[in-house]
């Protein structure tokens, strides 16, 4: 019992191993959903993540938009409504998701720089 709490005190000598704990569970669980997102809506369908398929590579985008602040709710937009131009003559259609999963799938794009 003693050996056990020693054992357990300097695992987590100020909690800054539980603190990191807790936070890579919080930073990495809204990516991996986003996959699953991403999968479900079909955008994997259209998008590799490092190559042009019939839409760019997912990091093309995450480069190109590396500086723009607004990035993520202007690529949220477009998302949902489609559009072409940006990258070429073709369009994205439509995507059935909702804003926020929108904006989940616009910053897990971003992020991929
Ligand atoms: C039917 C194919 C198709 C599907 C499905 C699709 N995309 Fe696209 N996507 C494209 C094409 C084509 C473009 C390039 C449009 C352009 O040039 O403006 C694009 C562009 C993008 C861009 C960059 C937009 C810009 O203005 O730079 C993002 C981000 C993106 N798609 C995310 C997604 C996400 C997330 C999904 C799933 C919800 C999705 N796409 C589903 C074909 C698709």
């Amino acid at each position: 019992m003693q050996r056990l709490a020693v054992g357990v005190r300097s695992l987590y000598p100020n909690g800054l191993a539980v603190a990191g704990l807790v936070l890579t569970t919080a930073v990495s669980l809204p990516v991996r959903a986003s996959e699953v997102l991403a999968r479900e809506h079909n955008c994997l369908n259209c998008h590799h993540v490092d190559r042009k398929k019939i839409g760019p590579g997912f990091r093309q985008v995450a480069q190109r938009y590396a500086k723009h602040k607004d990035a993520a709710p202007q690529l949220a937009d477009k998302i949902i409504h489609g559009g072409a131009g940006a990258w070429g003559p073709v369009a994205m259609p439509s995507n059935p998701v909702s804003k926020e999963e929108a904006l989940v799938l616009a910053r897990w794009v971003l992020a991929m720089k």
